[in-house]
């Protein structure tokens, strides 16, 4: 059993400062805040959008990952929901459209027209028999003659024939294709393989679109990155081999204690049927309940039990650890093996410093990323006083448990009584501007430490804490945080 360090006893992110460092830093834009997410993945941005259904739809995991962060898409919702809103987030913003919409050559003018409007398409691939996905022609729209007319006719008498068709491979690596279609001055370049059939197409247009986002999370096809929960009975595994046969790029095996005999058998079982994918597990907040998680495979370990906003296992049990301590035995537990997630309670930026200065790698946030227009729910107005406000709710709440699809079944689910509830957040904008104000908090926050990058001060501070931690009085709390 691995002993409680003293300073961090009963401890959590208000009870320290850290003591300012000298700066090598010239301009905070240098400062890199990557992060190791689990094993084989990297965060830009040590953000991770929690698995929430007033958190996480697709769309805020989409923007996170454009901005460099991460999310996990919610599991109370069915399998096919959840494996469809991956394909969607997969098929934004990626430079290579795998799967691009393919017209036969028997197709009119009039049904091409149609199609490139639906698609809201520049052009439109044309192959031979239908279903053959090889190659025959592009329509593009400078192919296609103003006047009307032409409806009718047959879309080869307008197409650039295959053989005018500049091509590639599949593996074409994208320096390459923006040079091809810079030299060939064509927008759009077909990825062809040796048998003549479609595997994909490069357009400009998102060649322009993924470059102007060169810190965004992306998987070695281009894709932006996402990750998806789920739990530890009924039908996880085939949830799980649903989300991986989407390529999610992590799966969240996640409960509320996880440090059990029935998330053991869990992992087993996952290990088993999927060796190969990233796998996350949480919740634990002890250095021996981080430690069983990683000597059974967790890729990484999410740490908290009762931090939360929405949260109320702390006051309905009695159980948890204050969110500081349980980050720092997490990561005495896991002795740097496998990354530590720390998840819940964070309400500020300098708190996710805090955490990673302690021992954790990346940080998940709930309620502070759910009053935001990429969190699913509508923005209500407070009759009494004109405030904006998005509602927030923990995950085994009442109203959450009833609006939860694919899971346990209702009876099952309120059998339990609640450890979860509803609070209302203010509206804040967009989530782009939480970030961003995260982003330059964290910087500054690095050039406080002294370095230039987070994982340098992570390494410095969580292996010598006492060196540079404060704690504080009430008087010191006071003068830091109350104004
Ligand atoms: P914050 O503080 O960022 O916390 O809003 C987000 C985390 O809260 C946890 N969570 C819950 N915990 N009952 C709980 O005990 C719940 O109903 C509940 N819902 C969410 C979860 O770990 C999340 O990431």
């Amino acid at each position: 059993m691995t002993e409680t360090e003293p300073l961090f006893h009963g401890r959590t992110f208000d009870d320290f400062l850290f003591t300012p460092q000298r700066s090598p830093v010239l301009t905070r834009r240098e400062v890199d805040l990557s992060m190791p997410l689990a094993a084989g993945l990297t965060a830009g941005l040590p953000v991770i959008g929690a698995n929430m259904d007033t958190v996480m739809g697709e769309e805020m995991a989409k923007t996170l990952a454009l901005e460099g962060a991460f999310g996990f898409l919610h599991r109370s919702r069915r399998i096919e929901e959840q494996a469809a809103q991956i394909r969607y987030v997969k098929s934004r913003h990626s430079y290579v459209i795998e799967r691009p919409v393919l017209l036969p050559r028997t197709t009119t003018m009039g049904e091409a027209r149609e199609t490139i409007r639906a698609h809201k398409a520049s052009g439109i691939l044309i192959e031979d028999a239908p279903g053959s996905g090889i190659l025959a022609g592009i329509l593009s729209h400078r192919d296609m003659p103003l006047r009307d007319g032409s409806d009718g006719r047959p879309v080869t008498e307008f197409m650039t024939p295959a053989p005018r068709i500049v091509t590639r491979p599949p593996t074409v690596a994208m320096d390459e294709a923006e040079r091809v279609m810079f030299d060939h001055r064509v927008e759009k370049l077909p990825l062809v393989d040796a048998e003549g059939r479609i595997r994909g197409l490069i357009t400009m247009r998102d060649l322009k679109l993924y470059k102007q986002k060169p810190e965004s999370a992306k998987d070695a096809k281009g894709r932006l990155r996402v990750g998806a929960a789920i739990g530890a009975t009924g039908d996880f595994l085939e949830r799980a081999a649903a989300l991986v046969e989407e390529e999610a790029d992590a799966i969240l095996m996640d409960v509320a204690h996880a440090d059990s005999e029935v998330v053991e058998k869990a992992m087993t079982a996952f290990r088993r049927a999927l060796p190969k994918a990233v796998l996350v597990v949480g919740n634990v907040a002890t250095a021996d309940g981080a430690r069983r998680l990683r000597d059974q495979g967790a890729d990484a370990v999410k740490v908290g039990v009762g931090p939360g906003r929405g949260c109320r296992t702390r006051l309905e049990t009695g159980a948890g650890v204050p969110q500081l301590q349980a980050i720092r035995e997490a990561w005495r537990g896991v002795e740097g093996k496998v990354p530590i997630i720390a998840d819940g309670g964070v309400r500020s930026d300098k708190d996710i410093f805090l955490a990673v200065a302690c021992g954790a790698s990346t940080v998940m946030l709930g309620s502070m990323l759910s009053g935001t227009d990429e969190a699913p729910g509508l923005v209500i107005e407070d009759p009494a006083t004109g405030q904006k406000l998005k509602l927030y709710r923990g995950m085994t709440s009442p109203e959450a448990v009833v609006d939860a699809e694919g899971g346990e079944s209702l009876v099952e689910a309120l059998s339990t009584p609640p450890e979860g509830q509803s609070v209302r957040v203010p509206y804040v904008g967009s989530v782009v501007a939480i970030l961003h104000r995260i982003r330059g908090h964290l910087r500054s926050a690095v050039s406080y430490a002294g370095e230039r990058d987070l994982r340098t001060a992570h390494a410095k501070i969580a292996s010598d804490p006492a060196r540079f931690l404060i704690p504080l009085s009430e008087a010191s709390r006071r003068e830091s945080f109350v104004r």
